[in-house]
C-alpha cells in the first residue's frame, strides 16, 4: 500500500467522466488499498479514484455519524437523490472542500438524502440510505466520476471567488499535484 500523490484541478482526469469497472482484479485491489491510504494521510472523508489519476468508477468514504462509522468503497456506483433546495446556502453548516482544490471551502446546497447503490471489492452488491453530511459526501464523490467538481457546482458569486483562487495558485492546468504528508498545506 502507499499514499499516492492527489491530482489538483486543471487535470483532466479530474473533469473527464471515469470508466466502469468491469472485473476486480488485484491491480483494482491495490488501488483501492491505495485509496484508503491516501484519504486516511489527507485526512479526507471520501476520495475518488480520480483523484489519484486514475479514471475509473470507485470512491471510498470514512465518515463518523455519531456512533455509526460509515466507511467502505463504492464501485461503478448509482445515486439516487431527493430535490434540491433552491435556497442560498448557509456558509456555516453547507461549505464542502475538496482534495483536489486543497485549502478552500465554500458553500452549496446538496440533496438532504441520497440512496447509493455499488458493489464493494469483494464484488457483492450493496445499498446505503444516507442523510446530511454522508448524502453530501456520496454526491460530492459520485460528481468526481462524472468529471464534476464542487467548483463546478457552486453558485455565481462563490465561483468567481474560487475561479480566483485557483488562477492566484497556479491551478486549472494539467500537471499539479499533492502528497500527503509530504507536501505542506496550510489549513
Ligand atoms: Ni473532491
Amino acid at each position: 500500500m502507499s499514499i499516492r500523490p492527489i491530482v489538483i484541478t486543471g487535470d483532466p482526469v479530474l473533469h473527464t467522466r471515469a470508466q466502469e469497472v468491469s472485473e476486480i482484479t488485484p491491480e483494482i485491489e491495490t488501488l483501492v488499498a491505495d485509496m484508503y491510504e491516501t484519504m486516511a494521510a489527507a485526512p479526507g472523508v471520501g476520495l475518488a479514484a480520480t483523484q489519484i489519476g486514475v479514471g475509473l468508477r470507485i470512491f471510498v468514504f470514512d465518515w463518523h455519524d455519531g456512533e455509526i462509522h460509515h466507511r467502505g468503497e463504492a464501485i461503478n456506483p448509482t445515486l439516487e437523490l431527493s430535490p434540491i433546495s433552491a435556497e442560498w446556502p448557509d456558509e456555516d453548516t453547507e461549505s464542502e472542500g475538496c482534495l483536489s482544490i486543497p485549502g478552500e471551502r465554500y458553500p452549496l446546497k446538496r440533496a438532504d438524502r441520497a440512496v447509493l447503490r455499488a458493489k464493494n471489492l469483494a464484488g457483492e452488491d450493496f445499498t446505503i440510505e444516507a442523510t446530511g453530511w454522508l448524502a453530501r459526501i456520496f454526491q460530492h464523490e459520485f460528481d468526481h466520476l462524472d468529471g464534476l467538481l464542487y467548483a463546478d457546482r457552486l453558485l455565481k458569486p462563490y465561483q468567481r471567488e474560487i475561479k480566483k483562487v485557483i488562477k492566484y495558485e497556479g491551478w486549472g492546468e494539467p500537471g499539479n499535484s499533492w502528497t500527503p504528508g509530504v507536501d505542506y498545506l496550510e489549513p
